[in-house]
Order: C-alpha cells, then sequence, then structure tokens
C-alpha cells in the first residue's frame, strides 16, 4: 500500500474546510489518501470522509477518566478515525512527548484497531553531528517497545529541519534513510517492509523526486495539503 497523508496541524477553518472538501474530485484506487485534520474539526469533516480517509494528529496515553483536554483511542473508535499520528516532533519539541509515551499511545491506538502513523526523525544538531541512524535507531526502539510484527502501522521519516523550512533532504539521503528504517523495523519486530513516508516540505514541485523512490512509500504533507488543488498535484504525481 501507498500513502499519501496530510497534516492540517492547527490551522483551517470551517470554510477552508468546505473549500478542501469541494476541491477534491477523483482520487486514484489503491492509495490510502487521508487528511489528519484538528480533533475539533474531525465530525465537521464528514463530507471529507465520504472521498477520502481523515485521521487525527494526537491521541491521549490514557485510557479514559480526568484528563482534562485529552481525547482518547476509544473515542477514536468511536468516531471511527481512520488513522491517527503519534510522536509528530512538533509534539515532542512543544509537548513534551517522550518515546515512552510515544510507545504508550502507539499501543492505545492498536488496542483499537487505529491505523497509527510513528513519525521520526532527527534535529538539525543531530543530522550535522551526523547522528540521524543513532536517533531513528533509539526512537524506533524505545517507540515500538512490546509492539509485535503483525501490528498494523506505518513510519513517517520527518528531519525535523525540514519541517515548514522549504528545506528537504537530497533524494539519496531520503531513500537510504528510509531504507535504514525498514532494516531496524526488520531487526527489532521481524516485521518485512514496513510502510515509510517522507515528511519535510513535500510540494507538488518536489514530490516527484521522493514519493516513487524505491524505498519510498509515500508522503505525509503539511503546508501544502491544505490546498486540495496542491494536495491533489501531489496525488498525480504517484506512479
Ligand atoms: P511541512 O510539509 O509543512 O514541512 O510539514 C511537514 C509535517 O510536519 C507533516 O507532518
Amino acid at each position: 500500500m501507498r500513502y499519501l497523508l496530510g497534516n492540517w496541524k492547527m490551522n483551517m477553518s470551517l470554510s477552508q474546510i468546505d473549500k478542501f472538501t469541494n476541491g477534491i474530485e477523483q482520487l486514484k484506487p489503491n492509495i490510502f489518501v487521508g487528511v489528519a485534520v484538528p480533533s475539533i474539526y474531525y465530525a465537521y469533516c464528514y463530507k471529507l470522509k465520504q472521498k477520502m480517509s481523515v485521521g487525527l494528529q494526537n491521541v491521549s496515553e490514557y485510557v479514559s477518566g480526568a484528563y482534562t483536554g485529552e481525547i482518547s483511542a476509544g473515542m477514536l473508535e468511536d468516531v471511527q478515525a481512520d488513522f491517527c499520528l503519534v510522536g509528530h516532533s512538533e509534539r515532542r519539541q512543544y509537548f513534551g512527548e517522550t518515546d515512552a509515551r510515544v510507545n504508550s499511545k502507539l499501543k492505545m491506538l492498536l488496542s483499537k484497531n487505529i491505523l497509527p502513523v510513528l513519525c521520526v526523525g532527527e534535529t538539525l544538531e543531530q543530522y550535522e553531528a551526523n547522528e540521524t541512524r543513532k536517533v531513528l535507531n533509539e526512537q524506533l526502539t524505545q517507540g515500538l517497545a512490546g509492539i509485535t510484527a503483525t501490528d498494523d502501522f506505518v513510519i513517517a521519516y520527518e528531519p525535523v529541519w525540514a519541517i515548514g523550512t522549504g528545506k528537504t533532504a537530497t533524494e539519496a539521503e531520503i531513500d537510504s534513510t528510509c531504507g535504514y528504517i525498514k532494516e531496524i523495523v526488520k531487526q527489532i519486530l521481524g516485521k518485512e517492509n514496513i510502510a515509510v513516508l517522507y515528511g519535510g516540505s513535500v510540494k507538488s514541485t518536489n514530490s516527484a523526486g521522493i514519493v516513487n523512490l524505491p524505498n519510498v512509500d509515500g508522503a505525509l504533507v503539511g503546508g501544502a495539503s491544505q490546498n486540495a488543488d496542491e494536495f491533489i498535484k501531489i496525488l498525480n504525481i504517484f506512479k
């Protein structure tokens, strides 16, 4: 399976969602297309859900109870969310999400059969210190603790320095790092050929060289997923 996922982050409004939804026409068969929406707009996206998958950007690590402001995996199941991001670098950076918490969230989603999209990636400092593989190894080893080869999930490799900056890793770097992630997942879980998406400043003008790389199974798109035409242009680049 190949994937084109959008992440609206803390953007969009009711009228922008209408415009986006109206702008989506024919999708491609055999490609999982979806957007991770702000949770308050999830129910409003019912029309969009008839055209593509709709998911969330975060989930609580707790089951239920006195956790003000949190949304549980059970609630995601209840509203039939199609997928959920977990461990996005912005959650790690601004909201103190550790690998252990990411691991708990991933397990919560799996327990409710919601497809988790586990986000990993190195910071600029780590990239410049040549620590990309070491960081990914740690994030995956801890993030996937207790997960089994039969669990269904997807990984998104998003170098933090490429997010919202207009910078992207080179095609060779993207392909070899996504290949490395597949190897590590195989080592940890014995799981063959996990789907690995690339994210970080992906847009229609640069996606041709990214989404069709041998080790890349799709893209997780931020800014460029807010506009239907641009999002569909990226989809049409998938071979
Ligand atoms: P941009 O595409 O805006 O760089 O964001 C990438 C991202 O963080 C998607 O989750």
